[in-house]
């Protein structure tokens, strides 16, 4: 049953994604977005960075000489690893893989024709994304912020590091053919960012996939300067909590509200950096949940509860004894299963993308107060934790939860608040 709804949602189409673009201009970065958001949606996917092939054949430290196009064996190095690096990307695609991205500058015209005939022969879709950038201050940023660690520069001194890879840029930059300049490409599918997403650009973009990338991409920023927290919590305990029924609308218990309190005097003490975007559910405990805070919040009914259906109101108990066949559904396939005109896990991550793509477009930091499974998808986007352990994953009551988005991925911490509950069996 997952298997054929996901399926279904690539259509059946396998997809490569190659980027395009000098070094420093953001690709890598994008596509472990891309990644993870893909993944997120239930399409198996994987970068394939060729720079990791190359470090990993003829060492991370090679003089910028060695990308010098005139230079026949960094070329000839380079091409064995951009070989490999797509070989393994079309391994996964004949497998379980579902999108393969291939990370890679893929600058010149005869790069591209090799990856565009390599995929049209094994049947994949093929979607370049190039990131274009020539404003020196951004590039000075990025290389600043992703080059400086990379494995290629340690133990070099700062200066000399910059120094070196601007010249390695100079050199890419010579042989640089930028995607469908000339007719040779017109039949290709391609997406142009230019200056991190300030403009784009498509070029023969259809399909499903293709499209919800292009969305992706419209709206979350490619730039690393991702440095505003996310707080993600659960209402405070409700009167529902407190008698184990799922669903519902009940208000919050005497102990919920506390809950609520403690979470407005945590940000007196701590707050965020710059005025918050708070969000709630259309739910009674989660906007209740909010009122303390010092800051209006907008209500999306996209956050409410995963909706139990004809289940709705019951206790896990009262589910088992009158509707055993059901338990055992869910106890067997928790993420695929669907309550019997209610919802799934699977559904709640689609009616979840939009406040996804919202999230990512959001400058200013953002409190989201809403419920167990909604949080756990959205948990699970940023911690980057595949879709089907999202049931799973432990998010507490009257516990805030910071996470930090950076190029790294995002970092967590947790702040208990407010009264402590026992053991929270029922959520
Ligand atoms: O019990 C609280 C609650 O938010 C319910 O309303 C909801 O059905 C449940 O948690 C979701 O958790 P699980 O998917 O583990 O049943």
């Amino acid at each position: 049953m997952i298997q054929r709804l996901r399926r279904d949602r690539v259509f059946g189409r396998k997809l490569v994604i190659a980027m395009v673009g000098l070094p420093a201009r953001g690709k890598s970065y994008i596509a472990q977005k891309l990644a993870r958001y893909l993944g997120w949606l239930g399409h198996p996917t994987r970068v394939f960075n060729v720079g990791g092939y190359r470090r990993a054949q003829v060492g991370a430290r090679q003089p910028a000489s060695f990308f010098d196009p005139a230079n026949e064996e960094g070329s000839a190095a380079r091409d064995r690893a951009a070989r490999e690096a797509l070989d393994d990307t079309c391994a996964f695609l004949a497998g379980a893989g579902a999108v393969g991205i291939y990370d890679a500058t893929n600058t010149t015209r005869a790069r591209r024709a090799n990856i565009a005939a390599r995929t049209a022969a094994l049947g994949y879709d093929l979607v370049f994304v190039e990131s274009i950038c020539d404003d020196p201050a951004l590039i000075d940023r990025n290389v600043r912020a992703t080059k400086l660690g990379s494995p290629d520069y340690v133990g070099v001194d700062e200066d000399e590091a910059i120094g070196d890879f601007r010249s390695r840029i100079e050199l890419y930059a010579r042989a640089y053919e930028p995607v469908g300049e000339g007719e040779t490409e017109d039949a290709l599918s391609f997406i142009k960012l230019i200056d991190l997403g300030r403009d784009v650009r498509l070029h023969r973009i259809t399909g499903h996939l293709p499209g919800r990338i292009v969305y992706y991409l419209l709206n979350s920023h490619a730039s690393h300067d991702d440095r505003r927290p996310i707080y993600l919590t659960r209402h405070g305990q409700s009167v529902y909590n407190l008698r184990e029924r799922i669903g519902g609308d009940a208000p919050l218990t005497v102990r919920g509200e506390a809950y609520a309190r403690a979470l407005a005097e945590h940000f007196g003490r701590a707050p965020p950096n710059g005025a918050p975007v708070v969000w709630t559910s259309s739910l009674t405990r989660s906007i209740e949940t909010a009122r303390p805070l010092p800051w209006s919040s907008v209500v999306w009914r996209a956050l409410d509860e995963i909706d139990a259906g004809i289940c709705d109101g019951m206790t896990y108990d009262e589910i088992r004894r009158s509707m055993p066949d059901e338990y055992s559904a869910r106890a067997a396939d928790k993420f695929g299963y669907r309550y019997p005109r209610g919802e799934s896990y699977v559904d709640v991550i689609e009616r979840l993308e939009p406040v996804i793509l919202e999230l990512e477009r959001q400058r200013s930091p953002v409190v989201v107060v809403a419920h167990n499974a909604v949080i756990r998808v959205l948990y699970g986007y940023f911690m980057d934790r595949a879709p089907e352990v999202c049931p799973s994953l432990d998010v507490p009551l009257h516990t805030l939860i910071e996470l930090q988005p950076s190029v790294a991925g995002a970092t967590e911490r947790r702040h208990p608040l407010g009264p402590m509950l026992e053991q929270d069996r029922y959520g």
